[in-house]
């Protein structure tokens, strides 16, 4: 029995002793095999236990438990320590105090508010205040105060959503141009971008709810030639140094002469052969013009035959489309953040 207790306190010597000396995962599994293992020294003693008298068998296999016991929780403390260590190690050779820090993921401007925001910026330097209106109008707003009666079939071209009574979800900007000329006397240079509602289907072209950028201009002397002068100023800003701008007869209550204004095609250049974007036509639509109606001055107190205007009404997700070469006007409404980056 002393003899037993002899040869396991030398094993056990030997056995913490390398376990110092192990100094990786592959050290200390060596040691684990040559002590603890199937063919270990311990094991082996196990074994022998079978040679021993019936009576010394139990406690014998008791002090050998003990023993491997206390062995096992040294091995465990060690391979604990390698493996701080070893992150600690890791954790002093990874940070490098040097390398650029990671940035946040930032979001950007949505790029129908940023066309937006160029469009208004273009204006604002040529002396065009921005002004922004309500979104819920009554029909004086809408449609009577702009020479549009109760029964004339243009307010169908308006679709509107209806609020009970007669407020409305305005389906233009073009009510801000009433308001404006109330509120101020001639000169007006206004601009006024925001959000309108039509009780449109939705397709690529199309949207129950969708941006327009109203533009109005009064003074004394104001033709048809400063709009153009404006609107190529203004395409050139948004889609390039080379664009044009052409007319096309239009109606409008609200405006007279009017027109469809159309802008080359920033695809194709105007060349129109085989272009995804304008169908071959080499113009692209952008929205309506024109002088506004003596009808319309006279509504607001002004003098027809000593002031003059001009305003227009484009739709801001259609120029957003054409800019940025977009074949569908509900990408700028799904907030993809994969679409959105690329056009960051
Ligand atoms: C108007 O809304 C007039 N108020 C424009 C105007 C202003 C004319 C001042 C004269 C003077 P229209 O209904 O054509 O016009 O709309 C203008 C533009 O808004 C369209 O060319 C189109 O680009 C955009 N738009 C109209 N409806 C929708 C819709 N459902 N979805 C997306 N864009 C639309």
């Amino acid at each position: 029995m002393n003899e037993l207790a002899a040869r396991l306190r030398d094993i056990d010597a030997r056995f913490q002793e390398e376990l110092r000396a192990a100094n990786d995962k592959a050290a200390l599994e060596a040691v684990r095999i040559a002590h603890l293992g199937r063919s270990g020294e311990v094991t082996l003693l196990r074994r022998s236990i079978g040679a021993l008298p019936e009576r010394e068998r139990p406690s014998a296999g008791k002090t050998i438990n003990e023993a491997v016991q206390k062995m096992e929780t040294a091995l465990q403390e060690k391979q604990e320590a390698l493996r701080s260590q070893s992150f600690e190690r890791d954790l002093a050779r990874r940070i490098d105090v040097t390398f650029p820090a990671e940035m946040p993921l930032l979001g950007s401007v949505h790029p129908v508010r940023r066309l937006i925001g160029d469009a208004c910026a273009y204006f604002e330097r040529h002396g065009f205040a921005v002004i922004l209106g309500p979104e819920i109008e009554p029909e004086y707003y809408a449609f009577d105060a702009l020479n549009i009666p109760p029964d004339h079939p243009a307010r169908e071209g308006f679709d509107s959503f209806f609020l009970g009574g007669d407020l409305l979800l305005r389906p233009h900007t073009s009510p801000m141009q009433i308001r404006t000329m109330q509120a101020h006397r001639p000169p007006i240079a206004i601009v006024v971008p925001g959000t309108c509602y039509r009780r449109d289907a939705v397709d690529a072209r199309h949207s129950f709810q969708f941006s327009q950028i109203e533009g109005l201009l009064v003074d004394r002397g104001i033709h048809f030639g400063h709009l153009r002068g404006m609107l190529t100023g203004m395409c050139r800003e948004l889609f390039g140094p080379q664009q044009q701008v052409r007319f096309r007869p239009s109606y409008f209550p609200f405006t007279e002469p009017s027109a469809e204004v159309d802008t080359t095609c920033p695809l194709c250049s105007g060349s129109g052969a085989a272009c995804r974007m304008c169908g071959g036509a080499g113009w692209i639509e952008l929205g309506g013009a024109g002088m506004v109606h003596p009808n319309v001055l006279r509504e607001v107190a002004y003098d027809p035959s000593s002031v003059s205007g001009w305003a227009f009404g484009f739709g801001a997700e259609r120029m957003a489309l054409v800019r940025h070469d977009v074949d569908d006007i509900r990408r700028f409404f799904e907030n993809d953040p994969d679409f959105l980056e690329q056009l960051a």
